[in-house]
């Protein structure tokens, strides 16, 4: 898949990241280095407990490298910004007392100084984007897990930040509405084009969504590998997608059964 601008983003050089708790030190990821491109999307794949939300909340600004520098824009990371936005796992994002258009204006009006129109207007086209045309007016508690990750997706490319962070959105979804999310995921990249960065322990999940995927070690999370991939597009039955599921297979230390989910 082309990618217009291949100018950087996101780059991380030497960063290790260290947390001190009363137990001790937990040393999460050690020496990662990879550049995100403007426009791809990036995933970083990885065992549990690798460093993986720490990488992505480092990218956010909300915790610091120990050692080594993060830049965003070419600037440092310290603290968040509108510019960076991150998507979590879990489906409760949203606020319960506002509506679907409620939620994604909320978000806007803090962010952006519209006209009420405006707000309204730049809502909705997002709602539609998502696929949540008709449930402007729902409550959050009346929508299934996936209707919430939407309406999380559409709140946050309203605010049109330079990326967004997703830390396994999909992972509570069922088997088939994650597929049906992932590809989703993909047209709506095509529409924006928005820079990605997106974390999973799904080697499935990484092959239909990175253009590049960056394998990580168990903890203390290090760079394995940083792939090019191309299988999303010859679909999962074709032998590349399986060819690329066995390369990531053995990159992970997994047998040739994997233990995939
Ligand atoms: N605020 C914190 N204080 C102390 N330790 C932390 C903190 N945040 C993360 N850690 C530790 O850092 C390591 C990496 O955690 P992280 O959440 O980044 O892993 P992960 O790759 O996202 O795992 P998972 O796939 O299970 O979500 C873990 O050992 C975790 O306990
Ligand atoms: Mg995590």
């Amino acid at each position: 898949m082309a990618i217009a601008a291949h100018d950087t983003l996101i780059e991380a050089s030497r960063v290790s990241i260290q947390f001190t708790t009363a137990a001790g030190v937990v040393e999460a990821v050690r020496d990662v280095s990879f550049q995100v491109r403007r426009g791809e999307k990036f995933v970083l794949l990885g065992p549990s407990g690798c460093g993986k939300s720490t990488l992505l909340k480092a990218v956010a600004g909300f915790v610091r490298p120990t050692a080594g520098t993060l830049l965003f824009e070419g600037r440092e990371a310290r603290e968040p910004g509108a510019d960076r936005i991150l998507i979590f796992q879990e489906f409760d994002q949203l606020l319960p007392w506002k509506t679907v258009l409620g939620n994604v204006q909320f978000a806007l009006r803090v962010a952006a100084r519209l006209p009420a129109d405006a707000l309204s207007q730049r809502a909705r086209a997002y709602i539609r984007l998502v696929g949540l045309e008709g449930f402007e007016r729902a409550y959050p508690h009346t929508l299934s897990g996936s209707m919430k990750q939407r309406v999380a997706l559409a709140r946050s490319l309203a605010l049109d930040p330079e990326v967004l962070l997703m830390d396994e959105p999909f992972g509570s979804l069922d088997a088939l509405t994650r597929l049906h999310m992932q590809n989703e995921l993909g047209r709506i990249w095509r529409e924006h084009r928005k820079t990605i960065l997106f974390v999973t322990h799904s080697i499935q999940e990484a092959i239909l969504i990175g253009h590049r995927i960056m394998v990580m070690t168990p903890r203390p999370g290090r760079v394995r590998e940083i792939l090019d991939n191309t299988a999303a597009d010859a679909g999962p039955d074709s032998p590349e997608f399986v060819q690329m599921q066995g390369r990531l297979r053995g990159l992970l230390g997994l047998g040739d059964r994997g233990h995939e989910e």
